[in-house]
């Protein structure tokens, strides 16, 4: 299986799959990471493993389909099986969504559909709420709507600061997301309209 990779920032979860395929927890290789910023640290961790990290410029592709055609032409180029989005902060459309549909992949901090958008963690924190967690779910055209995968919750006590909260949610991620990568890579999962189940 060849994943590709798309980031936009530090790229931890990006370092999780990298570690989890170099020591074959996955059988999988990532030949290219993409990112639509320039400055994420991502793009030196994947340098750091040999990948192929490049950044495309939402300056010079200002309209979104032309965009996401430059992504699909890469993805097509290294022959990607599995499209993931690791902390990539941008919704993905047309050509590039059904191109992958039922094999792209997102992951959420928050038990979704708790806590959508980009600030999750903290929301979940400001609300009150006594449980959040971590959510990996299929890409639709919606902002974290899609077909949920697997899910992990965690407490969040009365002692706990917003930075202990990211801390616990963060270590959850490193774990389930290659978790489901892997389950993919298996042929495990079986999409069932919005219902994902996980074949034994
Ligand atoms: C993660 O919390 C992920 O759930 C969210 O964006 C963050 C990315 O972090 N979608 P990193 O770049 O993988 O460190």
């Amino acid at each position: 299986m060849k994943l590709g990779v798309l980031i936009s920032g530090g790229g931890s979860n990006l370092q999780a799959i990298i570690d989890a395929c170099e020591s074959k927890k996955i059988n999988a290789e990532i030949p290219i990471v993409i990112s639509n910023n320039k400055t994420a640290y991502g793009l030196k961790r994947a340098e750091n493993h040999g990948i192929k990290a490049i950044c495309i410029d939402p300056i010079e592709y200002p309209d979104r389909e032309r965009y996401d055609t430059k992504i699909l032409e890469h993805l097509r180029e290294h022959e990607i099986d599995l499209l993931i989005l690791a902390g990539y902060m941008r919704l993905i459309g047309k050509p590039l969504l059904p191109a992958y549909a039922g094999r792209a992949m997102n992951i959420h901090p928050s038990l979704l559909p708790a806590f959508s958008g980009t600030n999750a963690i903290k929301d979940a924190y400001d609300y009150g709420a006594k449980i959040t967690g971590v959510t990996v779910h299929f890409v639709d055209k919606g902002m974290d709507t899609g077909p949920i995968i697997l899910q992990e919750s965690c407490h969040i006590s009365d002692n706990d600061t917003v930075e202990a909260l990211a801390e616990k949610i963060h270590s959850i991620e490193h774990r389930l997301y290659p978790e489901a990568i892997k389950l993919f890579c298996e042929g495990k999962l079986k999409l069932e309209e919005r219902k994902v189940k996980i074949i034994k």
